[in-house]
């Protein structure tokens, strides 16, 4: 970027009826089912800060679709989500997603999808059930399911499949790419109400300002809030994408949308360094998780978990309370915990031909290779083959997300059908906030949408949205705030760099500035070491939360005196800030919620079990933009859908 031009981009203005912000599976559903209910008379723009194809979660691939409902009832859906996120969710809000999500899925495979089917004599994968005279899901085909819910895709061109459909239902006139919003703005005539998002190109030198009646707030989950447990070569390999940043909840937070749940948090076991997926392993493979003596931890530990035993009792053990076992053994010496392939692969093997069991060695391995490539490099490079050696698995560093296996995230309005009077407000999965709409990842206390669920609720968040235009026809959104003033705080890195870069002989090491880079690494260090990261095995207590208090606060202090310098380094820059206000709601949650709620994703040393009798409530958080402070409340818990509460099955 030239010295002249900082702080001084061209100014592009774009008026709109409804703004998605993100390009991911929600963002595609909302464009491909708004602008089948919007016909002419509602414009939807989209703007993602990549480019759709390979953006959002998905970007790499998956090999299978964790939600597909099948032959079991959306009642099923809701005791499986809720058990396994702890007995605190929002029945309306995932019963929701239960009953539309295989209409996504059916969707996805018209428009090439290619997904395994169990035919006569044997499982067919997607590139040939056609040939072999299969049929669809939607005509009767059968899945091959690897789990209750999972069925098994070959799906390394998921995304692309599922982002052309959404691009030529919107046109790609109403689409902008590499634009990265930094924050939405408030009307300036109606009290929450939204009005519109400002951002940059991260490409060419101009910043967007966009004017919506509605805007979806779909911009993924946030990784890299936590130090990582990669370090030099390996840095940058995390589980979820890198590029998830928190944007969602950041940018709803400070516009006063009401938060959800922002303590509960994944850490998912996976393969270790490379952070490959076990999903295949555990469902599909039928492989055994062990500690290093070849003992199966869960199984062990039975009745270390029963004292956490909030959830349904038809239903498999929670995810954090697999990780509870696990991380027993790690503390008590021992680890490494093992992930036992060739002993799953030689059972299989006894009832197939050889032919079928090269098949089955070639599909271990595309299991990594479509979804998380570097999985495979890391077998390649250490010689493992799985059906040979074992592999270590490890619990990971803490991901915020509200769409795969975790549920924090937005309070929202609910199905006008099923919610209750307190969880509906006129739109579903419209925020507190009005106008300001979400889901996937956004979409608190309704955990494993995974991909397809994503997707369907994107579908049925762009729905509502029209319906929202079509009944405010008269609103004209006019922005809160000063153009010029929010462009010189965008732009301000940019200045720092201009400003300083010549008073230091190194360029990264300045007392003026801090790269976006070092800012990442403060925050992380922070989060790790206070907020129960790896460092603590995930634990804190109130102590140590009132330091991360006063260390965030001083972090968002310096937040001003970041650096840019370029449009990537300012992207960073937001990013990262993005990552701040995330991991900020985090660290509030946890200390507000005094008990111990998820065991093996995080422990309040201080209140360390379960107390259903003052906890069994959702935690939401609002951050009023007037006063500029927090409050948190407990919010009432109800089930809708009958559970049986006791320890699961083994
Ligand atoms: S992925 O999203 O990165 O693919 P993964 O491959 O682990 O994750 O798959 C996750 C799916 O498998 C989820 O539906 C999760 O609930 C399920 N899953 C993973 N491990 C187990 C297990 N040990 N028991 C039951 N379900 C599991």
């Amino acid at each position: 970027m030239s010295e002249p031009s900082f702080g001084n981009p061209e100014i592009v203005e774009i008026e709109t009826d409804i703004l998605l912000v993100g390009g991911g599976m929600a963002a595609c559903g909302a464009a491909y089912e708004a602008k089948r209910w919007a016909g002419d008379k509602v414009k939807i723009t989209l703007v993602d800060k990549a480019a759709m194809d390979r953006s959002g979660a998905v970007a790499m691939g998956l090999s299978a679709i964790n939600t597909y409902l099948g032959q079991n009832t959306p009642e099923d859906y809701c005791r499986y989500v809720s058990a396994d996120l702890m007995g605190i969710t929002r029945d309306d809000l995932v019963y929701d997603v239960g009953r539309h999500v295989d209409d996504s899925v059916h969707l996805f495979e018209e428009w090439g999808l290619p997904i395994w089917k169990e035919m006569e004599g044997g499982r067919v994968d997607g590139a040939s059930w056609q040939k072999a005279g299969g049929l669809s899901l939607k005509d009767g085909g059968k899945p091959v399911r690897s789990g209750k819910w999972q069925i098994m895709i070959n799906g390394e061109g998921y995304k692309p499949i599922v982002a052309e459909a959404a691009k030529k239902a919107l046109g790609m006139e109403n689409i902008y790419e590499r634009v990265f919003i930094v924050k939405y703005l408030l009307d300036a005539n109606n009290p929450n109400q939204i009005a519109g998002a400002v951002g940059f190109s991260v490409r060419e030198h101009k910043l967007y300002v966009f004017k919506a009646k509605a805007i979806l707030n779909v911009a993924g989950g946030a990784v890299n809030v936590f130090r990582p447990r990669t370090t030099g070569e390996g840095m940058g390999r995390v589980w979820y994408p890198v590029w998830n940043a928190g944007s969602t909840y950041a940018m709803a937070a400070e516009v006063g949308a009401e938060l959800t749940m922002m303590e509960n948090r994944f850490v998912p076991t996976r393969f270790k360094d490379g952070y490959g997926p076990v999903g295949a392993w555990f469902l599909l493979f039928k492989s055994k998780a062990t500690n290093a003596f070849g003992e199966d931890y869960v199984v062990k530990n039975a009745d270390m978990l029963t004292a956490f035993a909030p959830y349904d009792k038809a239903v498999v053990v929670p995810s954090c309370l697999r990780n509870h076992a696990m991380l027993k053994e790690m503390k008590d010496g021992r680890g490494p915990i093992l992930m036992d392939t060739p002993t799953a692969m030689k059972k299989l093997a006894e009832t197939l031909t050889p032919k079928e069991v090269k098949h089955l060695e070639a599909e271990a391995w595309e299991d990594f290779l479509d979804m998380c490539i570097g999985q495979a490099g890391v077998w390649a490079g250490l010689n493992i083959r799985p059906e040979q050696q074992v592999s270590e698995l490890m619990p990971t560093e803490p991901y915020l997300l509200g769409s795969h296996s975790g549920c924090c995230g937005i309070w929202v309005s609910g199905p006008a059908d099923i919610a209750p009077p307190e969880w509906q407000w006129g739109y579903n999965r419209m925020t507190t906030v009005k106008g300001l709409f979400t889901a996937g990842d956004g979409v608190g206390a309704s955990g494993h949408k995974f991909s397809s669920g994503s997707h369907a609720e994107g579908r049925i968040a762009g729905k509502n949205m029209v319906k929202f235009c079509l009944d405010n026809a008269d609103f004209k959104p006019s922005l809160k705030g000063d153009i010029k003033a929010i462009t010189e705080e965008i732009y301000r890195p940019v200045r720092n760099y201009f400003e300083h870069k010549d008073k230091t002989t190194a360029e990264d090491i300045n007392p003026f500035y801090i790269t976006p880079r070092m800012f990442q690494m403060r925050l992380q260090k922070i989060m790790d070491e206070y907020v129960a990261g790896v460092a603590t095995y995930y634990q804190t207590n109130a102590e140590m939360l009132k330091r991360a208090t006063h260390y965030l606060t001083m972090l968002k202090e310096d937040s001003v005196n970041m650096r840019a310098k370029d449009l990537h380094e300012l992207m960073r820059a937001w990013e990262n800030y993005h990552r701040l206000w995330t991991g900020e709601a985090h660290m509030r949650h946890i200390q507000f919620r005094e008990e111990t709620r998820y065991p093996g994703f995080y422990y309040r040393a201080d209140y360390p079990n379960l107390d259903d009798a003052n906890w069994k409530v959702f935690v939401n958080s609002r951050f009023d933009p007037e006063t500029k402070t927090w409050a948190l409340k407990k919010v009432p818990h109800k089930d809708l859908v009958p559970k049986v509460y006791g320890a699961a099955k083994h």
